[in-house]
Formats: C-alpha cells, structure tokens, sequence
C-alpha cells in the first residue's frame, strides 16, 4: 500500500526536474508545457485538474522559494468539496485514521475513481483478502463487484453494507425471497441472516456454505446427529455430505418439517430401486410393495411413511418408531406388537373370547389370539397380512413365503366370516354368526418354515 506522509504539509512544488526555472509569482500557471504535466496525461482528471486549478487545494506558502501548503489536511480538504462520502454511521477504518489519499491520487489517474490499482476489488485487496482460497466464488465477488454490496466510505448498517443486512440477501435472489414470504414453513433460523449458514464471499464448499454440508445442520441439531449415529438400525446416507438435503429443503417448504416432498415420494426417490443393506444383502425396489395394489393400508393411503419409519435412524428393526417382530414367527408378547398397536387395539391379540372387538373369529373365538397368541411360534402379523398394501380385503396376503415357494393363500371374505384355502392346512372357514365346529374338520395344521 501506497503510504502518504501527511504530517508534513509543506512540499516543493519545482520544476528543478524538467531543468526550467520555478515561476515566482503567483499568476503563472503551475501546468505548463513544461512544468506537471505528467498529471494531465492520465485518462481521469479530477474535476480542479481540468479547470487547471491547483489552488483549489493548494496556497502558496512562500513565492520566492516556489513552496506551497494545502489549504487542510487532506481529509478535511476532500471533504470540503465532498460532503457526504464519510457522514454515515458507520465510517471504514482507513478514512478514520488515515486519509483519502490511501485509495485515491488526488489529481489524475488511469484508473476510474483516480484508484492506485486498476479495478475496485484490486484496491481492496489492498488490505483485505475476502477470496482467499476459497473454491467457491460468490457470483459477484468472482467478477471483482465488492461495492455492489459495500459502500467504500461509510454506511448506517454493519459491515459498510450498502443495505440492510437482512434485506442484501433478497435484493438479488428474489426466488429465495419468494420463497420465504410465501411458503407456509420456514427454517428458523432463515428467518434472521443469511451468513450463519453462507460466507457471502465464498467458502471451499459449494453454495458457500460454512463448513461442510452436514456439518452445518449438526452445528444446530445434535440430537439427529446422535440419533443417526447412536441408532441400531441406521440410514446410512444421513451422514453423508449433503444427506440431510436429500429429504430438507434449508430455507423453506409448503411441507411441513421442512421436507423437499411428500414422504412417500421422499422415499421412493431411493427405493424406486433395489438397496444394499449390508451383509450381502440387497432391500428389493419397493416400487412393486405399491403398485397396482387396490387397497392401500391406511398411513400408506396418506402417503404417511413416518406414521411407522423413522427417517433418521432407530433401534427397531427396518427404521420402525416402534417394536415389531423382525421374523415370520415369534413367541408372544404384547409389547412386540407397539408398532401395530400405536394405532390398533391390543385386544386384537389380548382376549380370548370376544364378541366385537375382532372381525377375525369364529363364533366368539378370537382367532387372532389363536394364532398370535402363544408361546412358541406365535404367528406374526406378516403371516396373513401384507403390511404397505395389497389385493384383498383387510390387507390380508395373497402368498405366504414357504422356502423357495410363494405359497397361495386363497383368502376369500364371506358376509359373516371368511375362508382360506393356505397350502399350509385345509380350506378353513370361520363364521362369526355360526361358528365352525373345527373338531369334525379333517386335516392338519402344517407350519410355515
Ligand atoms: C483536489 C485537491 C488538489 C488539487 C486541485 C491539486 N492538488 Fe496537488 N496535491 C494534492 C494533495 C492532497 C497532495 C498530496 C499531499 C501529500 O502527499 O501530503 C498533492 C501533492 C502535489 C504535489 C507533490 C507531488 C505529488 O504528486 O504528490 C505536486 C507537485 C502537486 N500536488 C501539484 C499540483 C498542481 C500543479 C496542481 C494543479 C495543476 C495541483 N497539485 C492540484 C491535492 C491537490
Ligand atoms: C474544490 C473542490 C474539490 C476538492 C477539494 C476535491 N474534489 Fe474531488 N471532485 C471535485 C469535482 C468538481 C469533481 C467532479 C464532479 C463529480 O464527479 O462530482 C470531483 C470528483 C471526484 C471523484 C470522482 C471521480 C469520478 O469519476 O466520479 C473522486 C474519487 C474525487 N473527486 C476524490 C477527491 C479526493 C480524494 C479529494 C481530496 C484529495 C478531492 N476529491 C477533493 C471537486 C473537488
Ligand atoms: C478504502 C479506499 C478508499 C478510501 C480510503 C476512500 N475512498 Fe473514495 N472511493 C473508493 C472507491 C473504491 C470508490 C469507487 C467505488 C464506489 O463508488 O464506492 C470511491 C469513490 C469515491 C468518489 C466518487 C463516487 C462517490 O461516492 O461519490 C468520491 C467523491 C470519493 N471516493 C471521495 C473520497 C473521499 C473524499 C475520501 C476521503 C474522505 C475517500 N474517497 C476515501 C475508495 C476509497
Ligand atoms: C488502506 C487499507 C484498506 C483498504 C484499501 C480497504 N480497507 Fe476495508 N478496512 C480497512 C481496515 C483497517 C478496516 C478495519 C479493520 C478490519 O475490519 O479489518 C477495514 C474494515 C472493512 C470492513 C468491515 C467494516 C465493519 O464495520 O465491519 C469492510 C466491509 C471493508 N473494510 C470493506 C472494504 C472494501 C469493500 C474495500 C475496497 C473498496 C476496502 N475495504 C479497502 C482497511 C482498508
Ligand atoms: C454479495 C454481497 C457482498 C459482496 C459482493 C462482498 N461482500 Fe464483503 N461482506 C458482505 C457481508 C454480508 C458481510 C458481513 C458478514 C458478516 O456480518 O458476517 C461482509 C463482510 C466483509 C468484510 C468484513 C470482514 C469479514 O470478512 O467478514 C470485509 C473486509 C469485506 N466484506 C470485504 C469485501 C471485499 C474486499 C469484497 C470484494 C472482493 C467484498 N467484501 C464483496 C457482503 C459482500
Ligand atoms: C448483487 C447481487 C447479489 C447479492 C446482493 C447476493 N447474491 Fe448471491 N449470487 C449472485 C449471483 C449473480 C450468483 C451466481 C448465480 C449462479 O451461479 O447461478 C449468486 C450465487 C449465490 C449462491 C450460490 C447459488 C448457486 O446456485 O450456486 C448462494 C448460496 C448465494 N448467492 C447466497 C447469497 C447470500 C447469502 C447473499 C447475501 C449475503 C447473497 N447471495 C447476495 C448475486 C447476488
Ligand atoms: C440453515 C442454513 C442456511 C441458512 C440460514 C440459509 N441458507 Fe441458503 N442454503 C443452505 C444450504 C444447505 C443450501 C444448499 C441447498 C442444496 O444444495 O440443495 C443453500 C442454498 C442457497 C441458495 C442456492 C439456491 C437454492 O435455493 O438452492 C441460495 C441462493 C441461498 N441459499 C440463499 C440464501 C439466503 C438469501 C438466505 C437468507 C434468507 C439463506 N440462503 C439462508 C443453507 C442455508
Ligand atoms: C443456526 C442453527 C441452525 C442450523 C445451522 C440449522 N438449523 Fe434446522 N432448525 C434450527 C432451529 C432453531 C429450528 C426450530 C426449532 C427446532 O425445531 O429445533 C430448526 C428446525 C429444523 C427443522 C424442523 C422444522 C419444523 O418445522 O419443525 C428441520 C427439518 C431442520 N431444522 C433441518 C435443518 C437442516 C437440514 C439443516 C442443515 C441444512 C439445519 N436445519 C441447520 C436451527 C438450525
Ligand atoms: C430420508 C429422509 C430424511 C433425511 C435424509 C433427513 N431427514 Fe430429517 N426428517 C425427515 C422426516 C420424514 C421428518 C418428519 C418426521 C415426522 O414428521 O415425524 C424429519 C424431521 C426432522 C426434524 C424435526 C424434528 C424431528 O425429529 O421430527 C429435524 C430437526 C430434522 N429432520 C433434521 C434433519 C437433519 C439435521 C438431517 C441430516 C442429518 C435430516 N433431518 C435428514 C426425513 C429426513
Ligand atoms: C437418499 C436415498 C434414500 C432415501 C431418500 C430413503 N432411503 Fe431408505 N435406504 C436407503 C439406502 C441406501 C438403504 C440401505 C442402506 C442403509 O440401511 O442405510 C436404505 C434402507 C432403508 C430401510 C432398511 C433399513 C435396515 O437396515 O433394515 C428402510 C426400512 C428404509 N430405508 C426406509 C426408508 C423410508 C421410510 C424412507 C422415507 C422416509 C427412506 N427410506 C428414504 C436410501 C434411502
Ligand atoms: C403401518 C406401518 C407402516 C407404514 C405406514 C409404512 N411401513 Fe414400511 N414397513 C413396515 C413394516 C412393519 C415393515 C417390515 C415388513 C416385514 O418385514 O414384514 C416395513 C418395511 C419397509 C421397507 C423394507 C422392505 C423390505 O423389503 O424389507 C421399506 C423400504 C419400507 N418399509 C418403506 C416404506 C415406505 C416408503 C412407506 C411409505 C410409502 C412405508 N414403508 C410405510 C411398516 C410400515
Ligand atoms: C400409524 C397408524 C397405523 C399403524 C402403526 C398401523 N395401522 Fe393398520 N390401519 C391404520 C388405519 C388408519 C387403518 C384404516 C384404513 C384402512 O382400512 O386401511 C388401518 C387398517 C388396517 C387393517 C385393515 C382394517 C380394515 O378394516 O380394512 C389391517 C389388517 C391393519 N391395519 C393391520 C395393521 C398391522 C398388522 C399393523 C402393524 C404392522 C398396523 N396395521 C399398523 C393405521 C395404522
Ligand atoms: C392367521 C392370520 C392372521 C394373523 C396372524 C393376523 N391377522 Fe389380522 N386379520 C386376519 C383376517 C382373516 C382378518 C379379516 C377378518 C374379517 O374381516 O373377516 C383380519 C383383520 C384384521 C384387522 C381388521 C379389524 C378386525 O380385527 O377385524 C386388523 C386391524 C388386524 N387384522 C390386525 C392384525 C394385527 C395387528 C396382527 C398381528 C398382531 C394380525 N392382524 C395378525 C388374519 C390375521
């Protein structure tokens, strides 16, 4: 940087170099053919150079000798003519304590703005180096624009910004301004500045974002953190650069937790194709769970998959909010069953003998105690029926799996019970008006391996 002695406001005004001899009086010009006329040659002249008026700033101090004094110090001086450049609250340290002349030449210049260096940002690097390396620019900060967001003298906001802070951001991204005016959720802390989450020079991560991409949310909510990395049964690209964006917009939604989308269509943006799930094993597309199926289990229908997964990790088997069975049979225990439970009666598979808390039995006989109910080999659930959707009544299966073999069901409803014909044991019927008297049935009950 160019640094000025101003202290010493006597100087030489002398021709000596061009050997002319120094006028000594006061009525001859100070640019002549052969006296300063460097000053002139430039592309800019200030507004007194044209007028050739060196005593707009400058008094003699001594003819004889040809020296001369400024009128002020250099500061006052400028201002003198430009009142307004430092009446601002906040005013940019180098016209505090120094003076103009560490940004500007007073007479001319190549420069626009009389600078010492060719273009603004090259004047502010200067002092300041905001584009350090840093991989990714802000659009106008790559193209050298530093005062299109500060004013180089002073201003009344923080950060000599030309604007108020909270509305800088808005002036030029008006689809983020819409979408905070308009969307019916926002991100809390998007409602306050922009630079919590963005360094509006730049950042070594794209969208300037501070820090890495999951870093940022985890900075805010350690809890998901934990959850994502405590869980038994984790969702792998939680923790990955930029997981938490594959479901969350950052500043807004018209869905509420700020999700990008509808659950459903979050999920199946990934599980519209098979999925590894370590071990060897691979998830199938769950595209096929969905499609063309008539009936739709109630959440599914709402297209409400966090009414049983958790997104972000959880110590239930496949993501469940709640216990379930993770095997085809299970030894019983009401609390193995909280997931369907969190929104079906227990009494299902509680009672015994009941007259209307089960459409599933025969007389009074509570068949889904019969068959859930026990202590070993209890059926699960999934033994009869298909848990996201499928083609028969009250989500009952059309198959069972049986090793290699997916087994028929044969599931038919009747008015007052039903029937299946399972390669698992005889057509068996229950009637809830008259009951089967399943002691003169013949056959076995086989079991499902
Ligand atoms: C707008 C105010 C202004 C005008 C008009 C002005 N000067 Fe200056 N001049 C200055 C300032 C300020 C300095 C620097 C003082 C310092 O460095 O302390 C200066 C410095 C100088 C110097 C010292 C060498 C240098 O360039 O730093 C010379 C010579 C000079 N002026 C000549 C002239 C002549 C000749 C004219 C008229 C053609 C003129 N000035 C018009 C403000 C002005
Ligand atoms: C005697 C009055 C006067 C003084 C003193 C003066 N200026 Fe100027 N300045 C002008 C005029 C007149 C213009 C041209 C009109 C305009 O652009 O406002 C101008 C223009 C400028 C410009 C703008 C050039 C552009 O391209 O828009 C800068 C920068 C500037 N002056 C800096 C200074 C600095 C720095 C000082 C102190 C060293 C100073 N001025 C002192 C009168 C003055
Ligand atoms: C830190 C560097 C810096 C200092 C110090 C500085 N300026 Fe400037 N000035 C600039 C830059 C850069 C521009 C051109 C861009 C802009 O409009 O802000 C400019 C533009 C100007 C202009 C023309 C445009 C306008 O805003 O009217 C004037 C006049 C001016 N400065 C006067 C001054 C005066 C007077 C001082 C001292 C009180 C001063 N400057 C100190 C950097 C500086
Ligand atoms: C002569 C050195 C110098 C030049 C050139 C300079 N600055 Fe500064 N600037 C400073 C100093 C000193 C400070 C105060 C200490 C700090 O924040 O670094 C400062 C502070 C700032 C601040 C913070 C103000 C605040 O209130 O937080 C901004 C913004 C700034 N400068 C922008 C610019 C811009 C834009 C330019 C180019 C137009 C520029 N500076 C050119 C020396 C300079
Ligand atoms: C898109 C608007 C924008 C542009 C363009 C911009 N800045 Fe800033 N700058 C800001 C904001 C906003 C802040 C305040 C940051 C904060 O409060 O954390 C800031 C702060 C600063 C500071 C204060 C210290 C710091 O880094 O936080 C300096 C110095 C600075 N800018 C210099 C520059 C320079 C030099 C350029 C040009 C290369 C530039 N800025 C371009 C918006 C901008
Ligand atoms: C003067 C206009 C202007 C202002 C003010 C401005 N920006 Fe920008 N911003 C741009 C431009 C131009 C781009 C580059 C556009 C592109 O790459 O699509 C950009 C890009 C971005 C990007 C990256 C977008 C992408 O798709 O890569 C982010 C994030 C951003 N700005 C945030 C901010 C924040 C935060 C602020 C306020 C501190 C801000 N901008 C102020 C003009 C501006
Ligand atoms: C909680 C952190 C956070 C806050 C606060 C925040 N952003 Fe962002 N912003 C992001 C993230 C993360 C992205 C990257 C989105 C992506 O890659 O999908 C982003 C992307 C952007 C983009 C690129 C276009 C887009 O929408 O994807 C712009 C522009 C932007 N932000 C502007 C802003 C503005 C303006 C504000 C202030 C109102 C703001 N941001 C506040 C985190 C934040
Ligand atoms: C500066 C702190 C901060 C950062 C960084 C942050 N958040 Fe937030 N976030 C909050 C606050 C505060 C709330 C509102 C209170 C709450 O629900 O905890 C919130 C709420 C949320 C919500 C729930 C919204 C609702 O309607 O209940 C989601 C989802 C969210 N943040 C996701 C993210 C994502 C994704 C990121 C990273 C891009 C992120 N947050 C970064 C502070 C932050
Ligand atoms: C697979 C999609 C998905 C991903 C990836 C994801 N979330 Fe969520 N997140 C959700 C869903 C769905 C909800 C709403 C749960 C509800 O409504 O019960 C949610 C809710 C939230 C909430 C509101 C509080 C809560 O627990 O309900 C916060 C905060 C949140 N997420 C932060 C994050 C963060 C931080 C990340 C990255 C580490 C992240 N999410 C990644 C789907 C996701
Ligand atoms: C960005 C892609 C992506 C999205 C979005 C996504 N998943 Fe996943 N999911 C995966 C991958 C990859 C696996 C296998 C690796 C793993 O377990 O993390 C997986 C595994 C699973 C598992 C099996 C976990 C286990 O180990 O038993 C379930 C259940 C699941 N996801 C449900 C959901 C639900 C519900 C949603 C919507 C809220 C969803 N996923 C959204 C990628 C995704
Ligand atoms: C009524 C609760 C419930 C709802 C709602 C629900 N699921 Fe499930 N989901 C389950 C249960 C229970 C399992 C374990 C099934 C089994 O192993 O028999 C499961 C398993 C999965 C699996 C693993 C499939 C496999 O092959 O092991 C994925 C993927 C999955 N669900 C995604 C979703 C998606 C996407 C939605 C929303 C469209 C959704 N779930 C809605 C309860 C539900
Ligand atoms: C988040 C709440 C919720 C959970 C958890 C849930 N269900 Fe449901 N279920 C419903 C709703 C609502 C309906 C009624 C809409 C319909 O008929 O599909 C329903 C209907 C049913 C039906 C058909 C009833 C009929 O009258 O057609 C069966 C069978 C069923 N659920 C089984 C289960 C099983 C098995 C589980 C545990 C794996 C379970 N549900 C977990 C909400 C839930
Ligand atoms: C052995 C096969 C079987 C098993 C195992 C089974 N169900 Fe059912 N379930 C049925 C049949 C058949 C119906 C239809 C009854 C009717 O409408 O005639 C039914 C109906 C239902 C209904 C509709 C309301 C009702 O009771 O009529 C719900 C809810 C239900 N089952 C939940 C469950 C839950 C939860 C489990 C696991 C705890 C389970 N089922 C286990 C066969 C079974």
């Amino acid at each position: 940087m160019m640094k000025r002695n101003i202290t010493g406001l006597f100087f030489m005004l002398g021709c000596f170099l061009y050997a002319v001899e120094k006028p000594t009086t006061l009525e001859e010009t100070c640019v002549t053919a052969e006296c300063h006329t460097t000053y002139k040659e430039k592309a800019y002249l200030h507004g007194p150079m044209e007028l050739n008026d060196c005593r707009a700033c400058h008094k003699p101090d001594e003819p004889s000798q040809h020296t001369w004094k400024l009128l002020q110090s250099v500061t006052d001086l400028c201002q003198s003519c430009h009142l307004e450049v430092a009446t601002m609250k906040n005013v940019h340290e180098p016209l505090k304590t120094g003076d103009c002349l560490q940004c500007h030449d007073p007479h001319s210049s190549d420069n626009k703005f009389f600078l010492h260096e060719k273009t603004i940002a090259e004047q502010c690097a200067e002092c300041h180096d905001p584009t350090a390396h840093k991989a990714f620019l802000h659009g106008p900060v790559a193209v050298g624009e530093c005062t299109i967001c500060h004013d180089s003298h002073s201003s009344d906001y923080t950060g000599l910004l030309k604007v108020e802070p909270k509305e800088l951001c808005f002036s030029c991204h008006t689809i983020t301004a819409d979408e905070l005016k308009n969307f019916e959720y926002i991100h809390e802390p998007a409602k306050g500045e922009c630079v919590g989450c963005h360094n509006p020079h730049g950042a070594d991560n794209a969208q300037m974002i501070k820090g890495g991409l999951s870093d940022i949310c985890f900075s805010c909510h350690e809890d998901i953190q934990d959850i994502a990395k405590a869980a038994k049964v984790q969702h792998n690209m939680i923790t990955e650069e930029g997981g938490c964006l594959k479901c969350h917009t950052p500043h807004a939604s018209t869905v509420k937790k700020l999700l990008k989308n509808d659950s459903q269509t979050l999920c199946l943006s990934c599980h519209d194709k098979p999925q590894e799930i370590g071990d060897g094993k691979t998830m199938p597309a769950f595209t096929s769970e969905l499609n063309n199926k008539m009936f739709l289990h109630g959440p599914v229908a709402e297209k409400d998959c966090n009414g049983c997964h958790l997104a972000h990790g959880s110590d239930h088997f496949r993501l469940l909010i709640k216990e379930y069975p993770p095997k085809f049979y299970a030894p019983y225990s009401v609390d193995e069953y909280a997931l369907c439970y969190s929104c079906h009666p227990d009494a299902l598979t509680q009672t015994e003998r009941t007259t209307d808390l089960t459409d599933f039995r025969n007389g009074n006989q509570n068949l889904h105690y019969l068959h859930v109910n026990k202590e070993y080999r209890g059926r699960t659930c999934r033994a009869c029926h298909q848990t996201h959707a499928s083609n028969l009544p009250k989500h009952i299966r059309e198959t069972v799996p049986y090793g290699m073999w997916e087994l028929p069901v044969q599931f038919e409803k009747t008015e007052t019970g039903g029937v299946c014909t399972p390669g698992c044991h005889v057509a068996k019927e229950y009637d809830r008006k008259k009951p089967v008297d399943y002691s003169r049935q013949q056959g076995t009950v086989s079991r499902v391996e």
